[in-house]
């Protein structure tokens, strides 16, 4: 039996860090285990510039715990207004690493994203042309979709489309949810990836209404039924090159959840590693935790892997993480997946 593990310094591929008193509060907690982050640019307004992109990685490294190495990787909000030359000369800093498209409404600040695909087609071929991948929210806000199918309704209607016209475009289905996506990714070739995060590996929709209503399970895309859970358990912990994490981490202050219009976003990233390590070896394959952590992550985006490590061990006695963090006035619940947890970070 395997007790300890050392691997490359994990990164994450899709992070919200927020800003002002909650990327206070967030960001040592990510700083602490990764090496690197793709920060998501869903902020109000959205960073839909390289100057904004630029403006936010100085308040983030300008937060950073002192003496802290992690880089954080900055993303555009793909809008309708976004032209081909926006995105040339932001990925030509070099610290713009990938363009985010929300389809208009799907989730938290969606609202500046995408409603008709065809008008960011230009901007797509330039980003095919300079390999900067596209990250995509894959669901579709039809209302007439039931909230459970709009990830593979989206596969079907924009995303199959979109693989086939610009084949050379390097793309991200973010957050994967279900057996459809994992198919999709798997079938489409090495320019297509697939993140997963931490909860959807650990939880079904049945989480969601176990004896009440459980706002602090709710996310976007929301958690599946158990067989697209299984489904995304075997394609993270399987070993291919296609899928690495992306932790979602998501924090909403708990007063904009527990309400009776509770916000979609689960705050993850304290406890991923702890969360992965069990389920990779829960699945027997402990073994693969660095690819999907640390290896297949900076394949994809041309990057290289970390230098320095991180070091995981079984512990008998489970893990132990708070239930909030303060941030300013504000409390922040981290994700609990309700099950005894025997990995843990060595210091
Ligand atoms: C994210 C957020 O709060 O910004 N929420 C979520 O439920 N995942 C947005 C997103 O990634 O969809
Ligand atoms: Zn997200």
């Amino acid at each position: 039996m395997t007790d300890r593990i050392t691997i490359p310094r994990p990164d994450d591929w899709h992070l919200h860090l927020r800003d002002g008193a909650v990327l206070e509060a967030v960001l040592a907690d990510t700083a602490r285990h990764f090496g690197r982050a793709i920060v998501m640019p869903n902020l109000v307004p959205p960073v839909t510039s390289g100057a904004a992109a630029d403006a936010y990685r100085a308040r983030i490294l300008a937060a950073l715990p002192a003496g802290s190495d992690f880089t954080p990787l900055m993303t555009l909000y793909l809008t309708e207004a976004t032209s081909a030359d926006d995105v040339r000369s932001a990925a030509n800093t070099g610290i713009v690493h990938a363009v985010k498209l929300y389809p208009a409404g799907a989730t938290t600040n969606s609202e500046a994203g995408v409603r008709d695909i065809e008008t960011v087609y230009p901007v797509l071929e330039a980003m095919s042309e300079i390999g900067l991948p596209l990250l995509v929210h894959g669901e579709v806000v039809d209302s007439g979709v039931d909230i459970f199918d709009r990830e593979a309704v989206f596969l079907d209607r924009v995303l199959a489309p979109l693989r086939a016209r610009f084949a050379d475009l390097k793309i991200v289905l973010e957050h994967v949810t279900t057996k459809d996506g994992v198919d999709f990714v798997q079938c489409a070739g090495p320019n297509t990836a697939g993140t997963i995060t931490p909860h959807h590996l650990m939880i079904n929709r049945n989480a969601l209404f176990n004896k009440g209503l459980r706002p602090h399970f709710y996310c976007l895309p929301v958690a599946k039924r158990e067989h697209h859970r299984l489904a995304l358990v075997e394609a993270a912990t399987g070993g291919g090159e296609q899928f690495f994490l992306g932790t979602d981490s998501a924090p909403h202050p708990d007063k904009d959840k527990e309400t009776a219009c509770g916000c979609a976003g689960i705050y993850v990233a304290p406890v991923t590693m702890t969360c992965l390590a069990q389920v990779f070896d829960d699945a027997g394959k402990i073994s693969n935790l660095e690819k999907f952590v640390s290896l297949n992550g900076p394949g994809f985006y041309g990057l290289p892997v970390n230098d320095a490590t991180l070091t995981l061990e079984r512990c008998v006695d489970p893990a132990i993480f708070p239930v909030s963090i303060s941030a300013g006035a504000d409390t922040i619940t981290l994700f609990d997946p309700g099950v005894p947890l025997h990995w843990m970070v060595a210091d």
